[in-house]
């Protein structure tokens, strides 16, 4: 199997927009990399915490239109779409619906990260409010809360709940002998993924990773699997539709 290029749901590409890129040069380099990871369409996912200093969103539309021109010069097809990472607590439903935070992409997917010391029970009845308002969550980087960890049932339990699973492209890849990274995959394999981004904060540490990633799960995985994660519910993101 062979893509065309990714989609990536969740990143911070945006200059001065959060932790991610601190300037339009750091984006620039971060764009580079995408190019060549195959990455064409990103979604600028900022950090939205309810009673922080969020920026309004007129301001990131700016920000993304900058960088929407930028990417284009790099490569004529790169579209970048807004969005936000939502940081869970109890008012941030209403931040979206007043429109104060942003599903993705204008959709109703809505990224959603909770404390990676939270509750299973708070983490299950938090997606579900999301679901009861009309929304379709996905839980951000799965991999990093405690309640899941080695917690399979739990994870079949939110996808029933109807949310659906991301995690980070970095934390599937390497060797055998990396015990967390053979786990991720195994739960790529049992089909408890549905979205694989790169939640990109820079070059280096975090950078936009997406083809060592596919090349690394081709290796053991479905191709049919692989195509959705990869392909088709990336898309259906951008199509509002459901998967
Ligand atoms: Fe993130």
């Amino acid at each position: 199997m062979q893509a065309d290029s990714f989609t990536d749901i969740h990143s911070h590409i945006l200059p001065g927009a959060d932790d991610g890129s601190g300037s339009m040069e750091q984006t620039l380099k971060m764009l580079l990399i995408a190019k060549q990871q195959r990455i064409k369409t990103i979604i600028a996912t900022p950090h939205y915490v309810c009673g922080a200093n969020n920026k309004q969103v007129a301001r990131l539309l700016e920000i993304k239109e900058q960088v929407q021109k930028e990417a284009v010069k790099f490569d004529r097809e790169f579209r970048i779409f807004l969005g936000n990472e939502l940081y869970y607590s109890e008012d941030i439903l209403e931040a979206l619906n007043t429109g104060k935070a942003l599903t993705l992409a204008g959709s109703r997917y809505a990224l959603i990260e909770f404390p990676a010391g939270e509750t299973y029970q708070t983490l299950y009845r938090g997606l579900g409010e999301f679901i009861l308002a009309g929304y379709a969550p996905i839980l951000a980087h799965v991999e990093r809360y405690r309640c899941l960890k080695e917690e399979e049932e739990r994870i079949e339990e939110i996808i029933k709940l109807g949310a659906y699973i991301q995690i980070n492209s970095g934390s599937l890849l390497g060797g055998f002998l990396n015990r967390e990274a053979a786990y991720h995959r195994k739960l790529v394999k049992k089909g408890l993924i549905h979205f694989i981004a790169s939640d990109c904060h820079d070059t280096d540490y975090r950078p936009p990773q997406m083809e060592d990633t596919f090349k690394t799960v081709l290796k053991c995985i479905d191709n049919r699997l692989v195509n959705q994660i990869f392909l088709d519910n990336p898309a259906k993101i951008l199509e509002n539709k459901y998967i």
